[in-house]
């Protein structure tokens, strides 16, 4: 594997379930693949869980890792080319890639979408220029449109919960005050569609995700009915996709808040959200405290997907 933006990358999804629990068994299997090899993890907006679990895992493997949050401390980064430079931003991206690529062995990005420009978020230009220009196998620590090891990590979660071979899977939106990128929701359907689940998307009308990453799944506007007979509810906010209100936030009813009175109508399903969750907006206190609740063992298996995706770029050295 030469590099990891989404779920083609990782190749056959039951290889990688497989490799995955392998490396839960022993995480510490493989801990001279990574000698004398350095990754650098290049964070342009905020992280808990990505970055935590991506440095452990390279640990794991023992790698060396260097962490630059760029908005704290590096130079200001322009991504436009043909910009003439006379503002704040000091270095070109064309320069700053090439240069923290001689650093390094492996290169982890995390670059949100800006919301304002569905072209250029959709063309995940940020991690693409890292792809062409650093020399260095690249993953996605979360670009504009995908967050892979997110998904990977909770394919491996309902992997180890599910009681029956094709679990219903619900993916529903809920409110949020600020508008949030589709990154999440985008790939957790493109994972899902990689799988053989019943997989639902529930929604309201205008919060429609780009076609390309809806795929085969269902799409159900009423969310009591989209929630009947569930084994995982996956909560999460999205702004608006559809033009003219792309990156908008169309509704913050609470109405979508994912409670106990809306659990009660699944098959007992397991709640699942990515974390940071905002609590009483995405979903209430006695719902994601109870024993329902599979966030942190959905956070733990971070580590794990990392693991996995590092240890294959290793391989490919
Ligand atoms: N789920 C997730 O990526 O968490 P962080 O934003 O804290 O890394």
């Amino acid at each position: 594997m030469k590099k990891f933006t989404n779920v083609a990358d990782i190749g056959d999804i039951n290889k990688a379930l497989a490799e995955a629990a392998e490396i839960k068994r022993n995480r510490f299997a493989y801990t001279g693949l990574g000698r004398n090899k350095t990754l650098m993890m290049i964070f342009f907006n905020s992280s808990l869980r990505t970055r935590l679990s991506t440095q452990k895992a390279a640990m794991n493997l023992g790698m060396n890792v260097i962490v630059l949050d760029v908005n704290q401390g590096a130079w200001k980064l322009e991504t436009e080319r043909g910009v003439i430079m006379d503002g704040d931003k000091a270095e070109h991206l064309l320069e700053a890639i090439p240069v923290m690529g001689c650093y390094c062995d492996m290169i982890g990005v995390r670059s949100f979408a800006g919301l304002k420009d569905k072209a250029e978020d959709y063309e995940d230009r940020v991690i693409e220029q890292f792809i062409r220009y650093s020399g260095r196998p690249v993953f996605s620590m979360e670009a504009a449109t995908r967050h892979p090891l997110q998904s990977f990590a909770d394919l491996i979660t309902i992997e180890e919960f599910k009681t029956k071979p094709r679990p219903k899977v619900v993916m529903t939106w809920a409110p949020h005050p600020r508008a949030l990128p589709q990154a999440v929701p985008n790939s957790f359907a493109e994972w899902m569609n990689a799988t053989d689940y019943d997989f639902v998307i529930t929604h309201p009308e205008g919060y429609e995700l780009d076609p390309k990453f809806v795929g085969n799944a269902r799409v159900e506007y009423d969310q009591r009915k989209a929630f009947e007979g569930a084994d995982f509810i996956y909560a999460k906010n999205w702004s608006a996709y559809t033009d003219p209100n792309y990156g908008k936030v169309l509704s913050t009813d609470r109405g979508w808040t994912v409670d106990a009175e809306k659990m009660a109508l699944t098959d007992n399903a397991f709640f699942m959200h990515c974390l940071p969750v905002r609590r009483n907006m995405i979903v209430t206190d006695d719902v994601i405290e109870s024993d329902r609740s599979i966030v942190i063992p959905e956070a733990a298996n971070r580590e794990i997907s990392a693991q996995v995706v590092i240890k294959r770029l290793l391989e490919s050295l």
